[in-house]
């Protein structure tokens, strides 16, 4: 696994101590108010769950299964949302969470669904920001790192389905996407 990364991008170290920060800054924006996170799977899993043990506000999760990208690294169509929520989120405020923000997408598509709902307010909290692919002007009111517009894995982000244990972001080999029909 770690022999198809071509360069590490963020370590453990540096991932953990940067979300310890989104942590103290979400913490600081609500207060004491209660919030929903809404966790957009699969890729924000990793991140959402270092996430919230850094959270002392009182906070429900409830999670989306959103689907924007196939066994590619280009997204094949529209983000799709392919569940619901388990709770009522009116009158709630309401914090989405995932791994990447890059065309903006897909979290444009969970945002207009989740208003739809008469939310309190409604935020949200990304690992990862390619801006230069933002293709709608989108933006995560807390971001934890920037990054180049390459294609990266690790951290609950995901190449078809795999690396997404590694603790740390790295890109991939050429290697591995050319020789991915031998596997
Ligand atoms: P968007 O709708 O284009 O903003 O795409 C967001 C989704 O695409 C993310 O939640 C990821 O699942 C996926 N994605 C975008 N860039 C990458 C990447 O570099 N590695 C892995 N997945 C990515
Ligand atoms: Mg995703």
């Amino acid at each position: 696994m770690k022999e198809d990364l071509n360069k590490i991008l963020l370590t453990q170290e540096i991932i953990d101590k940067r979300v310890q920060e989104l942590g103290s800054k979400i913490d600081l924006h609500y207060r004491d108010k209660e919030i929903v996170i809404i966790t957009l799977l699969d890729g924000a899993i990793v991140f959402t769950a270092d996430l919230i043990r850094n959270l002392a506000i009182p906070l429900r999760l409830d999670c989306l299964r959103v689907s924007s990208y196939g066994n590619s690294t280009d997204p094949e169509t529209a983000p799709r949302i392919l569940s619901s929520l388990k709770s009522d989120v009116k009158g709630k405020h309401v914090l989405l969470v995932d791994d990447i923000l890059d065309t903006g997408n897909t979290l444009q598509s969970v945002h207009n669904e989740v208003s739809s709902k008469l939310p309190a307010s409604v935020h949200s909290c990304v690992f990862l920001d390619k801006p230069d692919r933002r293709e709608n002007g989108f933006k995560a009111d807390w971001s934890g790192f920037s990054i180049p517009d390459e294609f990266v894995v690790g951290y609950g982000l995901d190449y078809a389905g795999k690396y997404r244990q590694l603790p740390y972001v790295g890109t991939l080999k050429p290697s591995v996407y050319n020789n991915d029909h031998l596997t």
